[in-house]
């Protein structure tokens, strides 16, 4: 059966949704049996996050945390809170400055689905936690986030609930 992964941003101003793009590129040019879908979190309600294998989850830094968007996500998730469980995760964000809270951001969003449960994998080399841009992507982000995307996707190939 095909296995599916969901690469779901908020993005006020559009640098998140172009890393969100590349996420996708990559988690597609990761895996052969993977179907990607690319969908703003206002269009995907939590509940749907139960018909994917993987989610990949990417926010704007507001004030060193996720935007209040992706919290709601989180917080409407409480309804089928367990049913997360073995799905695989991984996180993203853009922030203006370096040191702005990025990283925190990031690991907020891990801490959620390690809260629910999923599997979470960092990387030994490059952007630890999950990529991190200052505003729009440039060529090290752009690599980081297809990184991210193929490595999730492979994951999912291999463990996906
Ligand atoms: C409400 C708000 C809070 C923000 N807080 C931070 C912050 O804490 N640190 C930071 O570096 N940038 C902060 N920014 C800047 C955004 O993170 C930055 O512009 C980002 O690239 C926006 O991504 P987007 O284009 O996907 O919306 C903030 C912006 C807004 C609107």
């Amino acid at each position: 059966m095909v296995k599916k992964l969901a690469v779901v941003y908020y993005s006020g101003t559009g640098n998140t949704e172009a890393m969100a793009r590349l996420v996708a590129e990559g988690a597609e040019q990761g895996a052969k049996d993977i179907k990607v879908d690319t969908e703003k979190i206002d269009n995907f309600p939590a509940r749907k996050a139960l018909e994917y294998d993987g989610l990949i989850i990417g926010s704007p830094t507001y004030y060193g945390s996720m935007a209040y968007q992706v919290k709601k996500f989180f917080d409407d998730s409480v309804s089928f809170h367990g049913k997360l469980t073995g799905k695989i995760g991984g996180a993203f964000s853009s922030a203006a400055n370096i040191g702005g809270g990025n990283e925190t951001t990031v690991a907020g969003i891990l801490n959620a689905m390690l809260i629910h449960g999923m599997i979470i994998q960092g990387t030994a080399s490059g952007d630890h936690y999950g990529p991190i841009s200052i505003g729009g992507p440039d060529a090290r982000v752009e690599k980081q986030c297809r990184e991210l995307g193929a490595r999730v996707a492979r994951l999912v190939e291999k463990l996906g609930a």
